[in-house]
């Protein structure tokens, strides 16, 4: 079965693309930018150029594909790009899947899409959903949760750097997963036939309010954070608030991910039969705790060589 990532540089596809290598999948990636993706490249994935902006350039990728792994999104940095990626670009790859008889193709969605149509790339995403469901492709939609990497950048760097870290005042539990454990269930999927024409909600196993992830933070840091408060509500009074949502870009819009995620889907039962079907044992998810545990280390070790490598400059400079 050859795979065709697409996001293969982003943050849960390369986890993707690593894994399937790892399984023995032959592995293309469409990318806009060949050195960006070199890395890609170095571990044995087929670049092609592509571009979702670009149409043209997207039937060629798809050339011999048995299943599409779709795992991109425009980078918030592009503001003009949400609706060429997420909704142009995303039906000519339907299309496009659809035309090159492709076997299987797997989007990544958002809990609770539904409910939130006035966030652009909500109803982006539940537009495309209801596409991809119509295509007649055999597909896998996986409904995702909030990353364990975005919360480096909202939790332990503000914390680490001293600077404020904001919250809502919900205390709302959110089950947020590694992106290594949504790759092994997205190409576990690929084996499961009946995973075939399917919505899944995924989530972690263990929800966390935000002021447990401040306190483990503090206690890996070695320092208090600062934290400051936002009632929901306030937030959705500022004009513009929801304009614009990207994951984790900036403060309101990762605080409207926390309330896109806070429903009691995140961390229930329909989780653990989730978990069932998949054969993944919920005891080899990665926690959150080793998650950070981990982080705190590497990071300690990189100060200490940084430290170690200024002393021995200094002493090259005295002798
Ligand atoms: N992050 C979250 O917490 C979260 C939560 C729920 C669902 N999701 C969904 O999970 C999926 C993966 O998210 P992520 O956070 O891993 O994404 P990400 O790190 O932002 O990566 C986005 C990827 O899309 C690629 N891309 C952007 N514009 C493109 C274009 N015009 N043509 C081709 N490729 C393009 C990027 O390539 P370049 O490297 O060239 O920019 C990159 O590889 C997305 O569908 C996202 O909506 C994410």
């Amino acid at each position: 079965m050859s795979l065709l990532i697409i996001g293969g540089t982003g943050t849960l596809g390369r986890q993707l693309v690593l894994q399937a290598l790892t399984k023995g999948y032959p592995v293309r990636c469409m990318v806009r930018n060949f050195r960006k993706a070199n890395f890609l490249k170095e571990w044995g994935v087929e670049l092609v150029y592509g571009d979702l902006t670009r149409p043209e350039t997207i039937p060629p990728c798809l050339k011999g594909i048995t299943a599409v792994i779709d795992a991109s999104t425009s980078r918030a940095n592009e503001l003009d790009s949400l609706k060429k990626v997420d909704w142009d670009g995303k039906l000519c790859l339907i299309e496009s899947a659809k035309a090159a008889n492709v076997k299987r193709f797997i989007f990544f969605s958002t809990q609770n899409v539904e409910q939130f149509e006035n966030i652009p790339l909500m109803k982006l995403k539940y537009g495309i959903e209801t596409k991809l469901k119509k295509s007649g492709i055999p597909y896998t939609i996986f409904r995702l949760t909030g990353f364990y990497q975005g919360l480096i950048e909202q939790y332990a760097i503000p914390i680490l750097e001293n600077l404020p870290v904001w919250v809502t005042n919900e205390n709302t539990n959110i089950a947020y997963m590694d992106t290594q454990d949504i790759a092994r269930f997205c190409l576990r999927s690929l084996q499961i036939p009946q995973t075939t024409n399917e919505t899944f909600f995924l989530s972690g196993v263990k929800g966390w309010a935000s002021s447990e992830i401040i306190s483990l933070c503090e206690q890996l840091a070695g320092q208090k954070a600062k934290v400051q408060k936002v009632p929901l509500f306030a937030l959705k009074l500022v004009s513009g608030f929801f304009g614009f949502f990207e994951w984790g870009q900036n403060i309101s819009d990762r605080l409207a991910f926390v309330e896109i995620l806070n429903t009691e889907n995140n961390f229930s039962k329909s989780t653990f039969e989730l978990y069932k079907m998949f054969k993944i044992d919920s005891s080899e998810i990665i926690q959150l705790d080793d998650y950070f545990l981990e982080y705190f280390i590497r990071l300690l070790k990189r100060l200490r060589d940084i430290n170690f490598e200024d002393v021995q400059k200094q002493k090259n400079l005295i002798i």
